[in-house]
């Protein structure tokens, strides 16, 4: 147990200092305790006596253990210091200051991010499933997608902007935290609408966490690319991914990046993901081009798989596109 309550709180910081590592915490208690020892004069000159060394080792032990995460967890759960999904949150989304993570190993390994399988929860119990994506900031990973696409995007402080356009580490660090930042709002955004997207937990920095689409064993659901479906499945796959372009099309959206990588395949639910590079064709001047490219992906992989060109119909599909998103 802890000496004092307030030892529980920062003095800038109303948060529970639980996450203080040992050696931040122990040695500065551990003097206050002996401020208020009202042992004898000995004590405190040359060597400790036992009953002090007993008392101090007992300090630490009980800082360590309050401190210390539970056997297998990885870190305390990062929900307190995140932003967070938009509302109404599922009732799945575990938002306990005491849950911990557990990093259960890498889901795939991509061109700009890493995506990892995690589990948050109490300890003790299930917990729920998510998928962690980590942008990396290694330059050339990603240099080809900020040139254009980020110009504009919030960066008005000039030493930010100076780390960036000479690509130091904190530059590069800067530039995956904007995709972060920019995928976690597509998302929140397109989730509200009611479009096929994986909740957005929360993101804190470069990491964004969402729902993970899978089983509950950790088996993730397949990329579109990955399925052999039959016929009537392959029609009511492209339906349902006709459908989400009109919705994000709706709101003056392009994907940006669509393919058969980038929809995932959930017990018989098409899911659009990687959404970093969400395009608002209405402002862009190629928004059409951005619009035509999705269009032309998608329908790419459709024919390959064996649907007729009757059934996709492109041109007609970005017609109505176009003048959905009220460009044309
Ligand atoms: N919410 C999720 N649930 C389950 N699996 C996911 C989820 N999000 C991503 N994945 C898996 O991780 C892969 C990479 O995710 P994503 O496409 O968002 O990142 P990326 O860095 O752009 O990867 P890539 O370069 O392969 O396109 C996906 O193809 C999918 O297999
Ligand atoms: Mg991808």
């Amino acid at each position: 147990m802890r000496q004092h309550d307030s030892d529980d709180f920062d003095l800038f910081d109303e948060r529970p200092s639980r996450r203080r590592t040992r050696s931040e915490d122990d040695t500065p208690r551990a003097r206050r305790t002996t401020r208020f020892d009202d042992e004898p004069a000995p004590a405190r000159r040359g060597r400790l006596t036992e009953g002090e060394r007993v008392r101090l080792a007992k300090l630490r032990d009980d800082a360590y253990t309050e401190n210390q995460l539970p056997d297998g967890a990885d870190r305390w759960s990062t929900w307190d210091d995140a932003e967070h999904g938009p509302l109404p949150r599922p009732d799945w989304v575990v938002t306990e200051l005491a849950a911990v993570d557990i990093d259960l190993g890498v889901l795939k390994t991509g061109k700009e991010a890493d995506v990892h399988l995690l589990r948050r929860g109490l300890p003790g119990t299930p917990g729920t499933l998510l998928a962690a994506k980590r942008y990396r900031s290694d330059e050339h990973k990603l240099f080809h997608r900020d040139a254009g696409y980020l110009e504009g995007r919030r960066m008005r402080r000039s030493r930010e902007m100076r780390a960036i356009e000479h690509r130091t580490a904190f530059g590069r660090n800067l530039i995956a935290e904007q995709w972060a930042v920019a995928e976690f709002a597509a998302l929140s955004r397109l989730w509200t609408l009611g479009a096929p997207v994986p909740y957005p937990v929360q993101r804190n920095g470069t990491e964004l966490l969402l729902e993970f689409l899978g089983e509950d064993d950790g088996t993730a659901a397949p990329r579109l690319a990955q399925v052999r479906p039959e016929p009537a499945e392959l029609k009511d796959l492209w339906f349902q991914a006709t459908a989400a372009l009109e919705l994000l099309a709706s709101e003056g959206l392009a994907h940006g990046d669509l393919s058969a990588y980038n929809l995932l395949v959930h017990r018989g639910r098409l899911v659009v993901i990687d959404l970093p590079q969400v395009v608002d064709v209405v402002a862009n001047p190629g928004g059409v081009e951005f619009l035509a490219r999705d269009v032309r992906n998608l329908a790419g992989w459709f024919h390959g798989r064996g649907l007729g060109e009757h059934v996709t119909n492109t041109g007609e599909l970005l017609a109505e596109l176009v003048s959905t998103a009220g460009i044309g």
